[in-house]
């Protein structure tokens, strides 16, 4: 069942259920959003994505109201607009004015709406407000107070989609904040460090620990790949910037909800490591030396043929790895069984 209402004097109509922000979407309508994410129950915490609804006394948040039948929006009207600029203005108020620097430059929501929204970042920033800290002490990422927003996407994300509730927040009103038992550090929390709160966090908050120096905008493509550390299938995107794989992110689509688990997100500096085997080695007069594949093969095929034809068939065992694909494992199993002719074949699906 549909309801029917209008945005900015444009009918739409659109699945009972919905919010005003689907229906915004739906009809292209650009929304600024810090805490909405689709996989999460809607916050409704950071009102950036506020909208003016008709016959309603406040701002309501498109992302949690609920479309309605009949119901007329305003999404940029001079109310609106006002609305989103103070907070901006506040949310600059104890945010480190540290754009020149930050990682995330480029790649951040609150620089991208300061400048949509024409703040003037600098005269707002209250140097007393600022803790002055970042914690480092995760192996994979650092969380820096002074860049955060309170947006709790990080929280949400870790307790409703990764099932740890590794992080919370702590504190009231001004002195709210993201902590961990007992303010302890996050390494000394539950956290798995699978960087799914860092991939959500919309600034430069939280940040992974790069293996090589980058900014945002160098990154030259995206290739969509699927993840090889497991059987799950995971898809994932790596970053490239000239030859090298500089970050991990999740792919929109893929079984895996836009998640990743450590290895996937963060196991990734081998790809470009000097110490990478890239082609076999065989072991001649007891050295390992660099070969051909051809060369390599055709070793190992003989070697089968000549522990087949002396022991027979089941003197031969094959183990297979969960970091192939599922159609490696298939034809690995299938030389075995159909070709070498025995049934002695594994595979290592726990790692
Ligand atoms: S988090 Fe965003 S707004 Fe803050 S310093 Fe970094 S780039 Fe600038
Ligand atoms: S890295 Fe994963 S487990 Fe750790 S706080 Fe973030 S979401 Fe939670
Ligand atoms: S760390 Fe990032 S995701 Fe978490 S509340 Fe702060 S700004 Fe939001
Ligand atoms: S995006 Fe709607 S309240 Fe944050």
């Amino acid at each position: 069942m549909n309801v029917k209402l209008q945005i900015n004097n444009q009918n739409i109509e659109i699945e009972k259920g919905s919010t005003v922000l689907d229906a915004c979407r739906k009809l292209n309508i650009n929304i600024p959003t810090f805490c909405h994410d689709d996989r999460l129950k809607a916050s409704g915490s950071c009102r950036m994505c506020v909208v003016e609804i008709e016959g309603m006394r406040n701002l309501a948040t498109s992302c949690s109201e609920i479309a309605k039948e009949g119901m007329v929006v305003q999404t940029h009207s001079k109310r609106v607009m006002e609305s989103r600029k103070d907070i901006l203005e506040l949310l600059w108020a104890d945010h480190k004015n540290e754009c020149l620097t930050c990682e995330a430059a480029g790649d951040c929501k609150l620089q991208d709406y300061s400048y949509e929204y024409d703040i003037d970042a600098v005269n707002k920033v209250y140097e007393e407000k600022l803790v002055n800290y970042i914690d480092d002490s995760n192996k994979f990422y650092t969380f820096d107070p002074d860049k955060c927003i309170k947006c709790g996407k990080c929280i949400r994300v870790c307790e409703e989609l990764q099932g740890v509730s590794a992080i919370s927040f702590s504190g009231r009103g001004a002195d709210m904040h993201v902590s961990h038992p007992f303010e302890m550090g996050m390494e000394s929390s539950a956290c798995v460090s699978c960087g799914n709160c860092v991939n959500v966090c919309p600034t430069g908050a939280l940040q992974e620990k790069s293996y090589t120096k980058f900014r945002s905008w160098e990154i030259d493509k995206k290739v969509k790949t699927t993840c090889t550390y497991c059987g799950v299938g995971c898809q994932m995107e790596l970053n490239v910037k000239g030859n090298e794989v500089v970050k991990i992110t999740p792919a929109d689509d893929g079984i895996n909800n836009k998640l990743l688990c450590v290895k996937g997100k963060f196991a990734y500096n081998y790809i470009n490591h000097k110490d990478r085997l890239k082609m076999p080695l065989i072991r001649k007069e007891g050295k390992l030396v660099e070969s051909s594949w051809d060369e390599a093969l055709d070793l190992v095929a003989s070697k089968i043929k000549n522990i087949k034809s002396e022991s027979g068939s089941d003197a031969i065992a094959g183990f297979c790895s969960a970091r192939c694909t599922n159609e490696d494992n298939y034809v690995m199993q299938k030389l075995f069984r159909g070709v070498i002719k025995t049934n002695n074949i594994d595979h290592c699906a726990r790692l």
